[in-house]
Formats: C-alpha cells, sequence, structure tokens
C-alpha cells in the first residue's frame, strides 16, 4: 500500500483534542478552506461558508464555547494544550438542500488536509451556537453546522477494536487515548445476503 495513499491517511488520522501551541500558518488554514470549497455538495448548491479564526483574543472564548470528549469528562485540555485555530463552517439554510451532509463532507475535507499539512483536528459539533454566534458576529441569516478545531498534535491517539459493543473511548494510564472502531466483517453486507 503506497505510503501517503487516501487510503492510508484516513487510516492513521485521529482526532486530537490536545495541542502544541505552534502557531499555524495562514496558507494552511486558506489551503483547507479551499478543500472544502471544491467539496461535494448536493444539488451544487454549496450552501456553506467558513471562519477563520486564529486571533489570540479569540481562542478561547471560541473554545468555551465548545464541549469535547463527552465520554472522558476530565480530558478537558489545559490552557497550553488549547487549539490555536478554528475553522467554523456556516450554513445558508436557505439555499442548502443537504446541508448536514454538506457540512460533515466540507469538515472531513478540512481535516485531511490538515492532516497531510502535519497538523490535528476535531470536528465539533457539539457548541453553544448563540454564544459562538455572538463572538464571531455571524449574520442571522447563517447558521453554525459545525467547528474544526486545529493545531500541531500534542497527542498520538490509537484505534482498538470495539469490544462488546463498547464504542467509548478510553485513556489508558499513560494518558494515550484509545478509540474503539467497528469490525469490518461486522458492518458490511454483500448484495442481499441475509443481516
Ligand atoms: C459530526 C461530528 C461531530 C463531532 N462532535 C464532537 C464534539 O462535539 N466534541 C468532541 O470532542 N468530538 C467530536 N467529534 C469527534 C468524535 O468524537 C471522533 O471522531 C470519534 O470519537 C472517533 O475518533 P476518530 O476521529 O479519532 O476516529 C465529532 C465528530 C463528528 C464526525
Amino acid at each position: 500500500m503506497e505510503k501517503n495513499s487516501v487510503y492510508m491517511n484516513i487510516k492513521s488520522r485521529r482526532t486530537v483534542r490536545k495541542y502544541l501551541q505552534t502557531a499555524v500558518p495562514e496558507e494552511v488554514l486558506l489551503k483547507c478552506v479551499d478543500a472544502a470549497r471544491l467539496s461535494p455538495s448536493g444539488a451544487n448548491m454549496q450552501p456553506l461558508s467558513y471562519v477563520i479564526v486564529n486571533d489570540q483574543k479569540l481562542l478561547k472564548p471560541v473554545f468555551n464555547t465548545l464541549s469535547l470528549a463527552g465520554y472522558l469528562p476530565d480530558y478537558r485540555p489545559k490552557e497550553e494544550e488549547m487549539p490555536k485555530a478554528y475553522i467554523v463552517i456556516l450554513v445558508d439554510n436557505k439555499i442548502a438542500r443537504t446541508p448536514n451532509h454538506d457540512a460533515g463532507i466540507a469538515a472531513m475535507s478540512i481535516s485531511m488536509v490538515a492532516y497531510d499539512e502535519g497538523l490535528g483536528s476535531c470536528i465539533l459539533a457539539s457548541v453553544d451556537r448563540k454564544k459562538l454566534g455572538e463572538i464571531l458576529n455571524v449574520p442571522e441569516g447563517l447558521a453554525i453546522a459545525l467547528v474544526v478545531a486545529l493545531g500541531y498534535p500534542a497527542e498520538n491517539p490509537v484505534v482498538e477494536t470495539v469490544k462488546d459493543g463498547d464504542i467509548k473511548y478510553w485513556l489508558d494510564e499513560n494518558g494515550v487515548l484509545h478509540v474503539p472502531k467497528r469490525d469490518l466483517q461486522d458492518i458490511v453486507r454483500w448484495n442481499n445476503c441475509p443481516f
């Protein structure tokens, strides 16, 4: 398998919630948004727009609108581990046909380009949208779909196999995050074979 194939990158990318405090270059953030711009969109309506947040003064207020790692309440990053940038995905629901699908695809494009650039990322849906909208002056007509937190990784989560149906990620004694994934054989069916 080719080392940098899309498959290998998808396989090795993990959600990162703890970051180094190195700034993310602006051209990398723009490249991530450009990848989202070029991503598929239902009926090609392209209802999404993006707010890049990298102003040091905004990073903490934005962070405070997010809920991270719901299964691990004690896992919240410290101030010196917070994301160094955000891409906030906005949707114009007046024109969107498939807003949630479009936003998810855009978030994945951002995450994969970020990963290719050596960044870690976390897609977030648990967002205090009202508060974040106020912080970023988001106009009434646009809804906050998802937030992608970004930064150079300060942790290296690993994949596990789901055991006994338990999909909750967990921390080991060294603080390494383990992320269970369902087995391929448990989620794939060919043609009309019985479930
Ligand atoms: C649509 C979506 C919403 C998510 N929302 C959150 C969130 O609000 N907070 C969080 O910490 N992680 C969030 N995540 C990250 C997931 O928890 C993470 O993808 C999952 O645990 C699997 O880990 P992996 O990305 O390393 O494979 C979200 C992921 C997706 C795709």
